[in-house]
């Protein structure tokens, strides 16, 4: 799947990445051609619904970084295909010119010190150069510090984006502007995670206790898919964010929505939704800044139905999935720290469609 998102496509539409990777390894395992046909079919589908963002492609970054580290690897893949190809035909040469024949026998001869100096310099020549083209690379990955727009803190399983000086945070999607650096701080409220947009860049590890930099220049506007590099538990493979790099009028007007405090719901069962919201406890975790839910142990809600996905991009955010994730969060992501929402069904529709209208 190498398809990109169509960006004026509704989150909701987006389809889930999960599913994607599962119909990636199916492609893979798969015995027979037809399942790989039958996938192929399915992703094309998906492509023409324009619905999923770019797949994580470390040959096509979309931001300084990750061009730097892109050049990088293509020199190093240049010179070791010369010394592989170099090796090969000199082995094929000794092979064919010097096979053996009936009559005779291999000479025997003692070690050659000028060929000994030789095949131990041009090795040490090519690791030399290696280490420089890998030593300029990283110090040119080193952006001047202009101090953090933003603080990534990494949970058990989900993203928390803290625009302090803004005054709003949201989780599970981020959105940036092209074409100018990026600076954030990383953080960690448990384990060790690692913040990872494979095509703007490196990985960065986010500890405990301790505050590391993340910094480089989105090239390419659009819609890319972070994640977690480092095992951080049962869901570390759920644990997943829409990262958008936006031209900087789209981003100021994405920042200036994020400050707004939550959409005041229209329709009839949205209203009765926030009636139920306010008196089941939500509150205790989630924030939804207008109203009386001032939680911040879990992600904050102010504008959740403008996002894409649902726990951490566990689930696209839909409706239908919302409801399926209210109604058991663990069967969905298992050992998440969302509870179910031990409410009758019509209460539940009332919960999704009032979180659905947080624009
Ligand atoms: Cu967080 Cu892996």
């Amino acid at each position: 799947m190498m398809g990109t998102m169509g960006k004026g496509v509704k989150g909701r539409e987006r389809v889930s990445q999960s599913a994607d990777r599962r119909l990636g390894r199916g492609a893979c395992r798969g015995a027979g051609g037809r399942l790989l046909l039958a996938s192929l079919a399915l992703g094309i589908c998906l492509l023409a619904a324009g619905c999923t963002a770019q797949q994580p492609d470390i040959f096509r970054p979309g931001g300084s970084a990750g061009e730097e580290i892109r050049q990088l690897a293509l020199q190093i893949f240049i010179i070791l295909s010369v010394v592989l190809a170099t090796v090969w035909a000199l082995l094929a040469f000794v092979v064919l010119r010097y096979r053996r024949r009936p009559e005779s026998e291999a000479s025997q001869t003692r070690g050659n010190l000028k060929i000994e100096i030789v095949w131990t310099l041009i090795p040490a020549v090519i690791i030399v150069v290696l280490f420089i083209l890998t030593v300029r690379t990283t110090q040119d990955l080193a952006l001047p510090d202009s101090g953090a727009q933003f603080t990534v803190v990494g949970h058990q399983w989900w993203w928390e984006f803290d625009f302090a000086d803004q005054g709003f945070a949201t989780a599970n999607e981020v959105h940036v502007a092209a074409r100018r650096q990026v600076s954030a701080d990383v953080v960690s409220t448990d384990v060790i995670h690692s913040f990872w947009v494979p095509q703007m860049g490196g990985k960065v590890d986010m500890i405990p206790g301790r505050v590391n930099r993340v910094s480089f220049v989105p090239l390419e506007e659009g819609r890319y898919l972070g994640e977690c590099a480092e095992f951080c538990g049962a869901q570390h493979g759920k644990m997943r964010f829409l990262f958008v790099v936006d031209s900087p009028e789209e981003f100021s007007a994405w920042v200036r929505a994020q400050q707004q405090p939550a959409a005041v719901p229209e329709g009839a069962e949205a209203r009765a939704g926030a009636a139920v919201i306010a008196t089941v406890g939500c509150g205790g975790c989630h924030a939804v800044h207008g109203t009386s839910l001032e939680g911040t142990f879990g992600p904050d809600l102010t504008h959740f139905g403008s996002r894409g996905g649902i726990g951490a991009w566990a689930l696209t955010n839909t409706p239908e999935n919302l409801l399926t994730w209210l109604q058991d969060p663990q069967a969905v992501k298992p050992e998440c720290l969302m509870p179910r929402v031990a409410l009758p069904l019509a209460q539940q529709k009332q919960l999704v469609a009032y979180l659905e209208e947080l624009q």
